[in-house]
């Protein structure tokens, strides 16, 4: 039976169009088919080694839209496709500003056992299909070139020619093609004119949690939401959080991006104590872009996030609450 490659579509900048060719910024993404834009690439034919191209549009969004309902859909189909023994690989276009949270949230839900040597690779481009010199298309065979290479498992993100792990990635710049990068782990490896170059073997995460990616869809994800800590921060804000009468879904957990090492300015850790003795879980990130919260030897007020940025620890929290 014939092998095949399979690419989900999302939207994003990759699927980006704008009225001219030099407006790399003023355009509308997700406006072009997965199936169109792969068409278009010309050398992805041979790069596929005859593997047959299956293309299905999950979602056409600009990625900061990004919501539960389209992530309950692409994990389900990701897990069709990653458990059909036909299938070599599973690709993903996204835009750039949610992919580090698309590709965790991914990494956290399907079964380790589905990504054992059948890796999920997601891509992108920081500049839409119209533009003099799009980045797409370099992207995409980058992408593919992971995806059939022999060492790749697991949760991947590929831009501008690295490849980064993704429990790692975050988008690290607003404007350059090269957007993406890991901190201090830095990239996985590197893809050179369609060779991968790994610097480590890439390893699966251990198994965290076995998610029902089917009641994903009909359940209700439990309200996490994100403060940020910084000079005359105040309490005003937490409270009203808790406060809101929003009675279908009440505040649950709350992750606070600390300055520096995950401090919290007093008067905000006041009102984040005060609803943390309400049952809302805290969790304590820094909203550093690299580096860890450390921990010290006293025992801490809120638990760190165990190096997950922000954004990241907020998916961690929703799905153990959802557990
Ligand atoms: C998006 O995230 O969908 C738009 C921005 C991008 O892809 O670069």
């Amino acid at each position: 039976m014939k092998k095949k490659v399979v690419v989900l579509g999302t939207g994003g900048t990759i699927a980006g169009r704008s009225e001219h060719g030099s407006d790399n910024v003023g355009y509308t993404a997700g406006q072009v088919g997965v199936q169109s834009l792969l068409q278009a690439i010309a050398p992805l034919q041979a790069a596929l080694q005859g593997r047959e191209l299956v293309t299905e549009q999950v979602a056409q969004v600009d990625s900061k839209d990004m919501g539960f309902s389209v992530w309950a859909l692409l994990a389900q189909r990701c897990a069709h496709h990653l458990q059909e023994a036909t299938v070599d690989a599973v690709l993903i276009t996204h835009g750039t500003d949610t992919l580090e949270e698309t590709s965790f949230f991914l990494e956290q839900v399907l079964p380790v056992a589905l990504l054992q040597g059948k890796p999920l690779v997601l891509t992108c481009a920081m500049r839409p299909v119209t533009s003099l010199t799009p980045d797409g298309p370099q992207n995409v065979m980058d992408a593919v070139a992971v995806a059939l290479d022999s060492l790749a498992c697991g949760v991947l993100v590929v831009c501008a020619g690295s490849v980064h792990s993704a429990r790692m990635v975050q988008k690290s710049h607003t404007y350059r093609l090269d957007a993406f990068d890991s901190g201090d782990a830095g990239p996985l490896a590197v893809v050179e004119e369609g060779r991968v170059r790994w610097f480590g073997r890439p390893t699966l995460p251990a198994p965290a949690r076995v998610v029902d990616l089917h009641a994903l869809s009909g359940n209700v994800w439990p309200r996490v939401e994100v403060v940020l800590s910084y000079a005359g921060a105040s309490g005003v804000m937490v409270r009203s959080l808790a406060n809101a009468a929003v009675a279908e879904s009440p505040l649950r957990g709350l992750v606070v991006a600390g300055s520096g090492n995950g401090t919290v300015h007093e008067d905000l850790e006041a009102a984040l104590m005060e609803i943390q003795r309400l049952g809302v879980r805290i969790v304590r990130a820094s909203r550093c872009a690299r580096g860890q919260v450390v921990q010290g030897e006293t025992i801490p007020v809120f638990p760190n996030s165990n190096g997950l940025s922000p954004v990241k620890a907020r998916i961690a929290l929703m799905l153990e609450l959802m557990a």
